[in-house]
């Protein structure tokens, strides 16, 4: 149960026949595809975390040093008070770092799972008990909306793990622009990880690890779709496939048909060929000037970065 000082406002309105329609659209389509929200089930999110700590998934221990070795400099950027808003937050344990720093008089959770942002919040509460705790449970990755009364003083807003990564450079820029308009108007800035461009032999392990971590994670969409659309995937007959396509400056990750076979999706037959694939993540990989252009676009002037000494992953502060 959530503590009553804790105050959690649920703006999600899931329309489940748009939603289903478009997992359904983009699975018959020639080129089938599945958002990568689909992969972050209980199990999913799950076997992400476990991702974040294999060796060769550089880009979460990376940011981590790069936050602790640059703590002071960057939170004399930030300032104290106000709202530190972090999107994504799952449980709380990257923005739980810069509390005691940055010392917040309010902490704004933002996430589309609920259960685990309460307890993480009740968690965290007894701990900082001058900061007040408060969740917001929405889907941003349509739209990013935090309503007035959520913000108190200067809003500071946390997107850690690039994530951002996810989307492509257009959307992207949107939703930076939705940052910014969160931020900007109580003349706080953006906290953000963005993973760097690198060979691609480091790329390509990330994502597909020695242990078949990232491998399970891809599978389990099919896992997970079975269960929402009532399909009939059988992840044996699937394999994780992972490349790095230099041009576009991204990861992709796909899985790929091993025989001919028939799935039956949303009550019709869909034939996949032997080697055809459903394309399941993007992620995008970006030169330092590439995502100091991104944040121009979507409106930040001031531009702070930092990195490790071997430039493999970019911390921005802009406002
Ligand atoms: C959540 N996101 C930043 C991860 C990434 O690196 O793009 C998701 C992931 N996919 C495979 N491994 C990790």
């Amino acid at each position: 149960m959530t503590p009553v000082n804790i105050h959690i406002i649920n703006q999600l309105h899931i329309d489940h026949a748009t939603e289903t329609s478009r997992l359904i659209a983009g699975l018959r389509q020639p080129n089938a595809h599945i958002e990568p929200k689909y992969f972050y089930d209980a199990l999913g999110c799950a076997l992400y975390g476990a991702i974040c700590h294999l060796d060769e998934y550089y880009p979460t221990r990376t940011e981590r040093a790069i936050f602790q070795q640059y703590r002071q400099e960057i939170t004399a950027h930030i300032g104290g008070g106000g709202t530190l808003v972090d999107l994504g937050a799952g449980d709380c344990a990257k923005a739980q770092e810069w509390l005691p720093h940055i010392a917040p008089a309010r902490y704004l959770a933002v996430d589309i799972a609920a259960p685990p942002m309460a307890a993480a919040l009740a968690r965290l509460q007894p701990e900082f008990p001058a900061i007040e705790m408060m969740g917001l449970v929405t889907d941003f990755s349509q739209k990013l909306t935090v309503p007035g009364e959520c913000l108190r003083g200067s809003a500071t807003v946390f997107y850690p793990g690039s994530s951002i990564g996810n989307f492509a450079p257009p959307a992207a820029i949107r939703f930076l622009r939705e940052m910014r308009a969160i931020s900007a108007f109580s003349n706080g800035g953006l906290l953000i990880g963005v993973d760097a461009k690198k060979e691609t032999a480091r790329l390509g392990a990330a994502y597909n690890d020695a242990l078949g971590v990232t491998s399970a994670f891809n599978l389990n969409a099919l896992r997970h779709i079975n269960q929402v659309l009532g399909c009939d995937f059988n992840v044996t007959d699937w394999r994780h496939v992972v490349f790095y396509d230099e041009g576009q400056g991204r990861v992709e990750m796909h899985l790929v048909s091993t025989c001919d076979q028939t799935v039956t999706i949303g009550g019709v037959l869909r034939e996949f060929k032997a080697g055809e694939k459903i394309h399941t993540e993007n992620a995008y990989k970006y030169h330092q000037h590439e995502f100091t252009a991104l944040l121009t676009a979507a409106g930040f002037e001031q531009i702070h970065c930092w990195s490790n000494d071997a430039n493999e992953f970019w911390v921005f502060y802009a406002k």
